[in-house]
């Protein structure tokens, strides 16, 4: 059993080579999923696409830690792309450089490569997005609604991605759609991972379908309108070939890390 998670830029790359696209996703439509953003990175006079991330203000992103991690460690800027469901050739509608200074990770993210804690982490914008049709935030939960979202229906979008490996993968946009689960059931589906915790939260990833590092989970609710619940993490990759995933998606579940996110932003949401 080969258990992958997307964790630091090697392996990240690593996984995007095989497995961190969205599988049996459907294209998005341009507006579908305003709060979607792209992360990019150079690399030897390359960019490319590093992990998904979400809109929450006109001023900040939020993403998986260990997806910032990559620009921190190494000293380099991220490239943040809004507005976009194609992502194959650019030049993009709206795209803004992140320095590394203004990524702010959770104190407490921490891996052993396969699982990571606190897996989370800001992206402070130097000018303000100015909102349209295809660029809007995304509601975070509140920290005090008792709901835990199981058996929502959840929407995970995740962009697709192409290196080397053949021109027919997607590099529009990909949403798949999949019940929440209970972390009891979770931590039942993901057995070769230590119980799912309060700060998590999961989808089967039944007939293979997950989504790459930092994309939002999103659940719709009629009332308050759409609603970030997490931000994937990890899944147990079965072996290489991308359908046999031993496991659910894991998620940081983002009504877990309000206080963190309000405290850092200065923002009350
Ligand atoms: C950021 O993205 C834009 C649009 O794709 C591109 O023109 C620019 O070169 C990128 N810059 C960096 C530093 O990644
Ligand atoms: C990080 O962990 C320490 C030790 O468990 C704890 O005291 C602290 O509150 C944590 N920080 C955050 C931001 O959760
Ligand atoms: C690309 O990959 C798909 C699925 O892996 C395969 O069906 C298709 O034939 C490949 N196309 C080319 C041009 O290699
Ligand atoms: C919508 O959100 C409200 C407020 O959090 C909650 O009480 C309600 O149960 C939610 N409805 C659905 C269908 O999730």
């Amino acid at each position: 059993m080969l258990k992958i998670t997307l964790l630091f830029f090697s392996s990240i790359l690593l996984s995007v080579y095989s497995d961190s696209r969205i599988y049996g996703g459907k294209n998005a439509e341009l507006g579908q999923f305003p709060h979607m953003a792209d992360l990019s990175v150079e690399h030897y006079g390359k960019f490319y696409h590093l992990c998904g991330a979400s809109i929450i203000h006109s001023r900040w992103i939020i993403t998986a830690g260990h997806c910032a991690y990559y620009g921190v460690k190494n000293n380099i800027p991220i490239n943040v792309t809004l507005g976009v469901v194609d992502i194959t050739n650019g030049p993009h509608q709206w795209s803004v450089i992140v320095p590394p200074e203004d990524i702010i990770i959770h104190e407490n993210y921490s891996d052993d490569g396969e699982t990571a804690w606190n897996d989370i982490a800001l992206l402070r914008i130097r000018k303000t997005v100015f909102f349209n049709e295809k660029i809007l935030p995304i509601k975070l939960p509140s920290k005090d609604d008792p709901n835990d979202f199981s058996n929502e229906i959840g929407y995970l979008s995740g962009f697709g991605f192409n290196l080397n490996r053949n021109k027919s993968e997607p590099n529009i946009l990909q949403y798949i759609t999949e019940k929440v689960l209970t972390n009891e059931e979770c931590t039942k589906q993901n057995k070769n991972y230590p119980a799912t915790v309060d700060s998590e939260i999961c989808i089967s990833s039944l007939n293979g379908r997950t989504a790459c590092p930092g994309s939002p989970l999103i659940v719709k609710n009629c009332t308050v309108g759409d609603i970030l619940v997490g931000i994937t993490s990890y899944v147990d990759i079965g072996n290489v070939c991308k359908s046999d995933l031993n496991g659910p998606v894991v998620f940081m579940r983002v009504s877990y890390f309000m206080d963190w996110i309000e405290e850092k932003t200065g923002i009350k949401f």
